[in-house]
């Protein structure tokens, strides 16, 4: 018998996240791999290439794994240029393929939340501007629409976009994600076209679906000013605030759409989401740099006591979970956590970087705030985009050369949590005793 456990909601989701392009493997008619193609793109020329070798089946080891550690849900996104190869056709196989893996996750009693657009746009998407162009949003609905006619009898919760704005800054404000563009002008009309796309995905899900749960999942980026006591650092946090984590809410809150000094009304976005999707990995300390013109007046830095992530990609800040709580509650919609992790190949940080920040996450659900679930990032070490392999951020790990997978501590740690829908001091002790005393002050 445990002395003390921190009990989660009945029916709480608890689960993984992944995305097509990181596990996947073999997607090559879409504008990452071409990317990854091209010299000095990705981190040590590393590429996608056979990523988990999920397309031939190897999802079913993972997800059953998953599974056999208690976990009932599974994110994950299909690959738009899978389904749709290019402007005029459909491949049923691969809609078939996906059907296949639904059905499993659900033998294996998984609740499938599924993204439909996860950072890769069609090769052909890609060569006629991708998002920067507004013909997007016609060909993101029609493959919106056959993917949901060709789903809906197994999934009924939908990520439209993930996190739109690490897309837009990552691909438009030097970010390292193709087109590789720095034009604060060409992100605005980026966004823009990211919202219009997931409102009308919004309204089209529905229509085929009532029912349906459709949200976005919307990376929440904490951040805080360097100097408290120095106003124009709380001016320029508060700027960099509003434009990372409010840009893209405004218009679904009021239709208002307010980014880089220019505004537009979106009046379709009102209302077009049934649910919070948070991402939350680390906090930003914020100082501003009047001269810093292509960093938009400001550096960032973590907090200098924080503890850091291998490569320093992430600073353990469990505030900052907190922080992202409190922005999801304002909607007064069900929260999930769709992301949350840390790159850790040792697992010596993830231990403890979960258990704080699934802390958090109780306290939000027991002062009665509408938190549904959980989704880790992630199951097994994936690519990780710009970062390539450089970062692992599973719970198992993996070696892409040989596929072979190795268990990490955590996947037992995670694993307790899941099956007793709690954080128990016996689970604590078990796996990871240097936090016991901070978890469970006696
Ligand atoms: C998120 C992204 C994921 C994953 C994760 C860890 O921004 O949605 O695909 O890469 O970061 O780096």
């Amino acid at each position: 018998m445990a002395e003390a456990t921190f009990n989660f909601p009945k029916g709480f989701l608890w689960g993984t996240a992944t995305a097509a392009h990181q596990v996947e493997g073999q997607n090559e008619n879409n504008n990452w791999y071409a990317w990854e193609n091209e010299p000095g793109r990705i981190h040590n020329g590393d590429k996608a290439g056979l990523a988990c070798d999920w397309w031939n089946g190897r999802w079913q080891e993972d997800l059953s794994n998953a599974a056999r550690a208690g976990q009932n849900a599974h994110r994950f996104s299909i690959e738009w240029s899978r389904i749709q190869p290019d402007a005029n056709t459909w491949d049923e196989k691969a809609l078939e393929k996906y059907r296949e893996m639904i059905q499993g996750m659900k033998k294996l009693g998984m609740e499938p939340m599924l993204t439909l657009h996860h950072f890769s746009d069609p090769l052909w998407i890609y060569n006629q501007g991708g998002w920067e162009n507004k013909d997007t949003i016609d060909h993101f609905i029609k493959y919106v629409r056959y993917a949901i006619n060709g789903l809906k009898d197994l999934v009924d919760f939908w990520v439209t976009i993930n996190e739109p704005a690490v897309y837009t800054v990552g691909g438009y404000l030097g970010g390292g994600f193709p087109p590789g563009k720095n034009d604060l002008g060409q992100a605005y009309n980026v966004l823009s076209n990211l919202i219009k796309g997931h409102a009308a995905a919004y309204h089209v899900i529905h229509e085929i679906q009532p029912d349906a749960k459709v949200g976005i999942a919307k990376q929440y980026r904490a951040m805080a000013p360097s100097r408290h006591w120095f106003p124009p650092d709380r001016w320029i946090t508060r700027f960099s605030s509003k434009s990372f984590n409010d840009a893209f809410m405004g218009p679904i809150i009021d239709g208002n759409f307010r980014f880089a000094f220019k505004k537009e009304h979106i009046p379709q976005a009102i209302g077009t989401q049934d649910y919070v999707g948070i991402n939350y990995y680390s906090q930003d300390q914020i100082r501003f740099k009047p001269l810093a013109f292509d960093a938009v007046f400001q550096e960032r830095h973590f907090l200098p006591d924080a503890q850091l992530s291998g490569t320093g990609f992430i600073a353990n800040v469990p505030e900052g979970m907190r922080a992202a709580l409190k922005w999801a509650h304002q909607f007064n919609l069900p929260i999930y956590i769709t992301e949350n992790g840390v790159e850790d190949t040792q697992d010596t940080m993830r231990p403890a970087y979960l258990l704080e920040h699934l802390r958090k996450v109780w306290d939000a659900a027991n002062s009665n705030w509408q938190v549904k679930g959980y989704f880790h990032w992630s199951q097994v070490d994936n690519f990780e985009w710009e970062r390539g392999w450089s970062q692992r951020f599973g719970l198992w790990g993996i070696d892409p050369k040989t596929q072979e997978r190795t268990h990490r501590t955590s996947a037992d740690l995670y694993g307790a949590i899941c099956t007793e829908n709690g954080i128990s001091s016996d689970t604590v002790r078990k796996y990871a005793p240097e936090m016991l005393d901070k978890l469970f002050p006696g």
